[in-house]
């Protein structure tokens, strides 16, 4: 009998990869986790008792309580709440107790997907498929403030852009776990694709994986 499915996808801030898990979770009818929610939820734990957010001891503790089942989007999705989840996340001891609870929701018996930073690289090392989806920063810019300015907001693109870049930075650059493609993940840059495209390229992956999964 073939495993069950786990379709890992990583990728920088903004590449559009949270909408594509959410797709592809919808039409394989499985389970999705955007990881990036359970570090959003230990910095927002910290922001809230006013506790530093380089505050090891603390962080751990928030990240204990972290229930996957009881993650508020419309509350972890702030600008500032991501800002602060990539400074918790380079904590290895905070990384290490959400990796365990990530590992336990893609153990599922339905199978799952994910999508992260890390899922390809650490989480899921085995997983059925793993996709790294980019676009240029600047184009992920752009995308960030049409999405800031279609719910009535104003924003710089000069400033989003930097923001963007800086993020990239903190995530590539920090020693535990670092966002880099796995060697066996299929790049899927949408620069020039619309969300519809790129849903198709990558049903397309997934469908070709989960062919040669059930051979195996
Ligand atoms: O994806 P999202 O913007 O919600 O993630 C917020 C931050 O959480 C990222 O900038 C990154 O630092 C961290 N993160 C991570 N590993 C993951 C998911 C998110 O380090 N698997």
């Amino acid at each position: 009998m073939s495993r069950p499915p786990v379709i890992a996808i990583d990728g920088p801030a903004g590449a559009g990869k949270g909408t594509l898990a959410r797709r592809l979770a919808d039409y394989y009818h499985l389970p999705h986790l955007d990881t990036g929610l359970t570090y959003r939820a230990v910095a927002h734990m910290l922001i809230a008792k006013g506790w530093p957010l380089g505050d090891a001891p603390h962080a751990v503790e928030a990240a204990r309580l972290v229930d996957l089942g009881s993650l508020d989007k419309a509350i972890l999705s702030a600008h500032a709440v991501g800002e602060a989840a990539s400074k918790v996340a380079v904590l290895p001891e905070v990384r290490k107790i959400l990796v365990d609870k990530q590992r336990a929701f893609a153990a599922q018996p339905s199978g799952a997907v994910l999508d992260g930073r890390d899922i390809g690289t650490v989480v899921c090392p085995g997983a059925t498929i793993k996709l790294y989806v980019t676009a240029s920063a600047e184009v992920r810019a752009r995308r960030r403030l049409a999405e800031i300015e279609a719910n009535d907001g104003a924003g710089d693109f000069a400033t989003i852009l930097a923001d963007i870049v800086r993020r990239d930075e903190r995530d590539m650059g920090r020693a535990d776990s670092p966002l880099k493609p796995a060697a066996d993940a299929h790049l899927l840059d949408t620069s020039e694709m619309d969300i519809e495209t790129a849903f198709l390229a990558a049903r397309a992956l997934v469908d070709d994986a989960l062919a040669k999964g059930s051979k195996a």
